[in-house]
């Protein structure tokens, strides 16, 4: 099987097993992750058979829908590619990616030692972000029963991939805990200047949040 029939071969695999999820991890999700880390995944001159495989797989079996098991993901990642026949290496890159790719927390770092790695992250973290972040936040909040927002509840910074994992707190939270972070933890500069119009309109987003919560304006 050639390079072009495996992407996609894996992006009707991903399509029908993530269509239809309502908390934000849905196949559109990946859609725009994919096309997303092929834009910067050309201009940081990577290997794109790489970047778009992890891209594909990324959210295949997230730990936030597994019991919080971290190994899911890479697990059914390297099922998939085993079964495509895909060679050793490429495999053991992506599934690297995949596993290390997840924010986990304001106070821990997810480094990624390949370029590949880094552009797969920043697209994710890009679609975290912006207008379709906000509405990616309240869909996953929703999805878990969570408060939009609880002016009583202070958000934290966590310090530990656990801590935050089990943290349960309002959406609106989520922006000061991770979202209005993430700006500052992309590794290109293609990506960080994508994230510039989309980190100022969340912040114009949570100013007009907080005016009609007080009954304002
Ligand atoms: P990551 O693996 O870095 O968490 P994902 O692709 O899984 O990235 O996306 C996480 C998405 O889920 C984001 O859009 C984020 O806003 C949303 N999300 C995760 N945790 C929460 C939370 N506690 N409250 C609201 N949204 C959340
Ligand atoms: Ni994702």
């Amino acid at each position: 099987m050639n390079k072009e029939e495996i992407i996609q071969r894996t992006a009707v695999y991903v399509r029908e097993t993530l269509s239809g999820d309502g908390s934000g991890h849905d196949w559109w999700h990946v859609y725009r992750v994919w096309k997303t880390a092929i834009m910067i995944g050309k201009e940081e001159k990577s290997d794109l058979f790489a970047v778009e495989l992890a891209a594909l797989l990324h959210d295949i079996a997230d730990w936030k829908f597994n019991d919080g098991d971290e190994e899911a993901g890479p697990k059914a990642a390297r099922a998939w590619l085993e079964k495509l026949d895909v060679e050793e290496a490429v495999i053991t890159h992506v599934c690297r990616i995949i596993a290390s790719i997840s924010f986990k927390g304001a106070g821990v770092k997810t480094p990624m030692n390949t370029i590949e790695g880094k552009v797969v992250q920043d697209a994710d973290r890009l679609d975290a972000i912006g207008a379709i972040g906000i509405a990616r936040a309240f869909a996953y909040g929703g999805s878990k029963g969570r408060e939009m927002h609880n002016p009583e509840e202070k958000p934290l910074m966590h310090n530990s991939f656990s801590a935050y994992k089990n943290s349960k707190g309002p959406t609106i939270n989520h922006f000061y805990e991770k979202l209005l972070l993430l700006k500052d933890q992309l590794n290109t500069d293609t990506a960080k200047q994508m994230a510039i119009k989309r980190h100022g309109f969340m912040v114009q987003f949570l100013e007009r949040f907080f005016i009609e919560w007080e009954g304002k304006a």
